[in-house]
């Protein structure tokens, strides 16, 4: 390890779990805005929203695992299609041993099929997931148990802070993977922003793999967003919830409607709450008082959608070279690999 990187490693706080699990946490020193500063903004803004980070609690986070078994978010599957054509496709990319990185510590079955791949070809398997939240004990012990040459080391920060914890980490080739098309969720200028960001860290030799969803037919955009079971609409109210339970809210749910719409310019599913009525909400913990007319919406998502052209746009602007893109039988969905160039 470089004297740069014992200093980088000094800021976090590492636990041994066991011989083969490890966790660096970074000290507390963030000043990030609490829940209630950011919706004291956001709410008292003409066009109001709430940031969709504050979907995942708990009960977020269990609403998100259904909505990817939901018949109509096609995404996961066709994500997993992809993966297991990768099984045999990917080992002709990997012609040396390579860490997985992991942005967002994801499912892990999403995650098994690409450690399938390294600990079939590697006399050790590493694996780096990268989240803010901490990572499961429970789901990293259930793949120690399955992949006996795994050794997991688990980064709790944000991507940004992760990324640098791993830039001149060694000279082991990385893998990095971020999944789900989760990318899809940052506004096109922030998108760039962080594709530079995943460039600037990466050693030649390493490689990026990424989910992404496509542009398709309105319809099924905007079933996968509105599901029949009515899902996604109990995870859009959820954030109203959890106003009302963590910011003493009283928020009425029956007073709002789900509303997930694609626009077709701005090639992205809209989410909004739409209020049904006049009201007045009061959030005291937020010290917010916050009046809504009939039919007006708080908007608490964007899901960006894109085609060939934009990834290919996209890869060539952030200094990335393409090395093969692959499509599921209903070019629904994209994961592309590339390198740095
Ligand atoms: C996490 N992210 C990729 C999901 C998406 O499709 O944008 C979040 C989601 N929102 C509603 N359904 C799923």
């Amino acid at each position: 390890m470089s004297t740069k990187t014992l200093q980088k490693v000094s800021e976090y706080e590492k636990s041994n779990v066991n011989s083969r699990l490890r966790c660096f946490k970074r000290h507390i020193s963030s000043q990030k805005q609490s829940f209630a500063e950011e919706l004291s903004h956001s709410l008292s803004h003409e066009s109001k929203f709430i940031s969709p980070k504050f979907f995942y609690d708990k009960t977020g986070s269990e609403l998100f695992e259904k909505i990817c078994d939901l018949p109509e978010y096609y995404l996961t599957k066709t994500e997993i299609e992809i993966l297991n054509h990768l099984k045999t496709e990917l080992p002709h990319f990997l012609h040396d041993d390579f860490r997985l990185v992991e942005l967002g510590s994801g499912s892990s079955t999403k995650t098994r099929h690409i450690l399938d791949v390294l600990h079939e070809t590697q006399s050790k398997t590493e694996y780096f997931p990268i989240d803010i939240s901490d990572i499961l004990e429970s789901s990293s012990q259930e793949l120690l148990s399955l992949y006996p040459r795994l050794h997991i080391t688990g980064i709790i920060d944000t991507y940004e802070n992760g990324l640098e914890f791993l830039k001149e980490y060694d000279s082991k080739n990385n893998l990095i993977v971020f999944l789900g098309s989760s990318f899809g969720n940052f506004s096109p200028k922030d998108g760039l922003k962080f594709l530079k960001k995943i460039n600037s860290i990466m050693k030649d030799s390493d490689l990026f793999l990424i989910g992404l969803d496509l542009i398709k037919e309105k319809s099924i955009l905007e079933k996968a967003y509105d599901d029949s079971e009515g899902i996604t609409r109990q995870f859009n109210l959820n954030m109203l919830s959890r106003i009302n339970t963590e910011l003493d809210g009283n928020f009425d749910l029956a007073n709002f409607a789900h509303v997930a719409r694609y626009n077709e310019n701005e090639k992205r599913i809209e989410m909004y709450l739409q209020s049904l009525t006049n009201q007045t909400v009061q959030i005291p913990k937020a010290k917010l008082s916050i009046t809504l007319q009939k039919d007006e919406l708080i908007h608490t998502e964007n899901s960006y959608k894109f085609s060939l052209n934009d990834i290919e746009d996209m890869m060539a602007d952030t200094s990335f070279e393409i090395k093969r893109i692959w499509f599921d039988s209903n070019k629904h969905y994209a994961m592309v690999l590339a390198s740095k160039i």
